[in-house]
């Protein structure tokens, strides 16, 4: 099983979730790659069972440009597409609070609920991070 980890940040919280995520699926034994959005080469989709797909969200509840752009390069809806992101209740409250995992969920039609972290999962967030990643590796297994 591949999976790969592809994530869009500014400034450093999504890419902290995206490393723990990759921590726990190599130690249940999945192969895993990391693409930073916007940064890495061009990815080729049809090498993964898996996709982490994270972002963060900002302008009053919009998904990034990058990532908008890299949904276009990816080019298809993947039927294994987890979704992941960090944001800040304090811009606008529950209502906007990582809408742009809403939106990429909804979008890949993903089989798990996002899994959403105020700012950096570092502390008590991390234990958040591991159980999302258990709930969908579990469903991994089961479908395997
Ligand atoms: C101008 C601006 C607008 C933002 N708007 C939102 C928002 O609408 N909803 C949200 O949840 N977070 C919003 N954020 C918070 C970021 O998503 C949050 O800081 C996130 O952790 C950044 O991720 P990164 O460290 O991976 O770049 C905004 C941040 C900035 C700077």
């Amino acid at each position: 099983m591949r999976a790969l980890i592809a994530y869009l940040s500014y400034s450093g919280n999504t890419e902290e979730i995206a490393e723990i995520i990759a921590d726990k699926l190599v130690a249940d034994g999945m192969e895993v790659e990391m693409h930073s959005i916007g940064i890495d080469p061009p990815i080729d989709p049809s090498r993964y069972d898996y996709f982490f797909f994270g972002t963060f969200t900002w302008d009053v509840g919009s998904t990034p440009d990058e990532m908008k752009d890299f949904v276009l390069e990816v080019g298809y809806k993947p039927d294994n597409v987890a979704v992941f992101g960090s944001g800040d209740t304090q811009f606008g409250g529950d209502d906007l609070f990582c809408r742009a995992v809403d939106r990429l969920a909804k979008f890949y039609n993903s089989k798990w609920e996002g899994l959403k972290i105020e700012q950096s999962p570092r502390g008590s967030q991390e234990a958040l991070v591991e159980q999302w990643v258990e709930g969908v590796l579990h469903d991994v297994k089961s479908l395997a």
